[in-house]
């Protein structure tokens, strides 16, 4: 995307500090929801590198990958799948646990979702360490799923999350800061 445009969407992302803790800054983007432009233009900026790709689902990482995860799924015709947080999904599920900072963490989704030999586009809207990310893919690899590529609304650059993901895949994050 070009300055303007980047210049745009950075303008409606509300940087928080010491949100939810001293010394992070949070990268809100509910603005980018809010306004009703700045919501069809981001879907479609996200949507336009993977246009013409094979893709069965979309899989949303909760909570803030399910904002613009389905308007994705929907204009790429594919299904919507969401990624959640513990004891969140209702029926059978597969989890994975992954290392945090300090203890673990892990990640669910509905068994009768993915299945082997499907194709999955990853969408969150923020890439900070890439562990959530690499944490999905390993469960989304679990059950049989091809992880086609990946889609950020931002990527926090310095942190380095690109080396958990596949380097052979496409990551494509809309604003890198
Ligand atoms: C944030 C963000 C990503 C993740 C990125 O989610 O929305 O999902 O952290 O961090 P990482 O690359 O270091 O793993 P958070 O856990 O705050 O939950 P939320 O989306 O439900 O707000
Ligand atoms: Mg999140």
């Amino acid at each position: 995307i070009d300055k303007s445009l980047r210049d745009l969407l950075l303008g409606n992302v509300r940087s928080v500090p010491n949100f939810p803790k001293p010394g992070i800054i949070f990268k809100d983007i509910t603005p980018l929801l809010q306004d009703r432009y700045l919501l069809e233009l981001t879907s479609r900026l996200l949507a336009e590198p993977f246009r013409g790709a094979k893709i069965d689902f979309v899989a949303g990482l909760e909570s803030r990958g399910f904002l613009f995860g389905t308007n994705l799924a929907q204009d790429l015709h594919a299904g919507f799948v969401p990624i959640r947080k513990p004891g969140k999904l209702p029926a059978s599920t597969h989890s994975i646990e992954y290392e945090l900072e300090y203890g673990t963490d892990s990640l669910e989704v509905h068994t009768d979702s993915i299945q082997s030999g499907d194709n999955v586009l990853i969408h969150d809207d923020l890439m900070a360490t890439g562990g959530t990310s690499a944490a999905a893919s390993n469960l989304i690899r679990k059950m049989g799923g091809n992880i086609i590529g990946y889609s950020f609304v931002m990527e926090i650059s310095a942190l380095g999350g690109r080396r958990f993901l596949d380097q052979n895949l496409p990551v494509h994050s809309l604003l890198k800061v």
